[in-house]
């Protein structure tokens, strides 16, 4: 298995630019499936996840060709399947989001129960009853979701929880539904708004996405388009983290600010300075960072996926920081990584207790999900001396060309196994 061999205290410097988003892409991927034709998807970041759900696409009879840097079409035209199997499924939880689309053209599913990081109890309760709600009936059992239904009817479905994905799932299963489809307390994240632009496109009658109510009126057919998938926030994020932990000047283009505001108000608060356009960040920072409180939440909250990087960032802030995971309990379990490169964290089930310290030192870690991988890369490029990261595969999940990318901004990082390692560091 490759690793990660970082060394740290470079201060990242230059200009890189944001993939596509993971996230938005995979919904996007599920939902080519309610139209025949030809889908051409461009900006979508070549990572581990969209191989899983082009795999997935592929195993329900879509023709898939990777094409070009960033572009992939799609034929759903033909499907020969409507069982999404488990093989697939348990890589990646979005992968379950096959369900609501597979429904709505074929009147049957079978789709395992998902997977993906370990980070809390991610249950799919509010996609099973929403899909129900559509008339759908459903049974659970051996590891599997059956849904069946000769026709959807729209409904008015209530989330407990602002979901993004059952969010984007209802909305996707909801558009070939007969009559209207409310969702309240719908989760408003840029990607659900990206999900309706795309689905409006092929004809879909959306309005509210962005809000806490979406409303969907069913129509008789959607048709394939092409669209263009928004910027990653994430990993534009983190390459905005790995900056101000470094003391440096990073400028990361095609990106885009306004849906990483929540975010870039927080990185400012501990002192960085961050300076945006239409479509690109700067984040610049020379001193340590200062300390800050933040509370996970739905979006327009602080987004829990930045959580992991941003308490790297804050375990070298100038006092004590006291960090608060609303939405994954699990999503800590990264912390005893950053503990031995000297973090001073203590955490208590939601809570993380952040005394900044003034070095981490490198070590050898390893990453148990993407965004806690995200939060030891950053950590190790801003350590004094040598880290190793394992579990990189999960990196692989969201990042793309990232090695490329921090050799860019000056980082001295190399990817090899154990073994290759020495000949890997005589050629950088
Ligand atoms: C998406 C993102 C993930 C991000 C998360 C929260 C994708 C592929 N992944 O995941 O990167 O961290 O949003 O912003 O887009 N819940 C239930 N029942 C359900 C569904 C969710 O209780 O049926 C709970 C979850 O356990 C969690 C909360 O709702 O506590 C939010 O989860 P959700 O927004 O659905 O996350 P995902 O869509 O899986």
């Amino acid at each position: 298995m490759d690793k990660l061999f970082i060394t740290g205290g470079v201060q990242m410097r230059g200009t890189i630019r944001a993939s596509g988003s993971k996230n938005g892409t995979l919904a996007i991927l599920a939902a080519t499936l309610l139209a025949k034709g030809q889908t051409i998807l461009k900006n979508v970041p070549r990572i581990g996840d969209i191989y899983t759900m082009v795999d997935m696409l592929r195993a329900l009879g879509a023709d898939c060709y990777i094409n070009g840097e960033n572009v992939i079409t799609i034929d759903a035209t033909e499907l020969r399947s409507s069982e999404a199997p488990y093989d697939l499924v348990k890589k990646m939880r979005a992968s379950f989001t096959v369900l609501g689309p597979l429904l709505a053209r074929m009147g049957y599913a079978k789709v395992a129960m998902p997977g993906g990081c370990d980070i809390g109890a991610r249950p799919i309760d509010f996609h099973v009853k929403g899909i129900q709600a559509l008339g759908a009936h459903v049974e659970t059992g051996h590891g599997y979701v059956e849904a069946e239904a000769d026709k959807l009817t729209g409904s008015e479905i209530y989330l407990d929880f602002p979901s993004a994905g059952a969010t984007q799932h209802i909305m996707t299963a909801a558009c070939l539904a007969e009559g209207v489809t409310v969702i309240q307390n719908a989760a408003m994240e840029p990607e659900i708004v990206d999900l309706a632009d795309y689905l409006t496109a092929m004809g879909a009658k959306i309005e509210g996405a962005g809000t806490t109510t979406v409303r969907v009126e069913g129509v008789k057919e959607l048709i394939a388009v092409e669209h263009s998938v928004i910027p990653d926030r994430m990993e534009a994020g983190t390459y905005a983290v790995a900056a101000a932990m470094t003391q440096g000047d990073v400028r990361i283009e095609s990106a885009a600010p306004k849906h990483m505001e929540p975010f870039l108000l927080k990185l400012r608060e501990t002192g960085a300075v961050v300076t945006t356009g239409e479509d690109w960040v700067r984040v610049r920072a020379n001193s340590r960072p200062l300390a800050t409180d933040v509370v996970t939440m739905p979006h327009p909250g602080f987004p829990t996926d930045m959580q992991q990087p941003f308490v790297a960032l804050l375990s070298l802030a100038q006092g004590t920081s006291i960090v608060t995971e609303n939405v994954y309990e699990r999503r800590f379990r990264y912390v005893s990584e950053l503990q031995r490169m000297g973090a001073d964290i203590k955490q208590d089930g939601r809570t993380a207790v952040v005394k900044g310290v003034e070095k981490l030192s490198g070590a050898p870690v390893t990453a148990t999900d993407l965004r806690a991988g995200a939060a030891l890369v950053v950590a190790a490029l801003a350590a004094e001396g040598d880290s190793e990261i394992s579990g990189i595969e999960h990196i692989d999940r969201g990042y793309e060309g990232l090695v490329d990318k921090l050799i860019t901004l000056g980082a001295q990082v190399i990817r090899a196994d154990s073994e290759r390692k020495g000949s890997a560091l005589c050629s950088v």
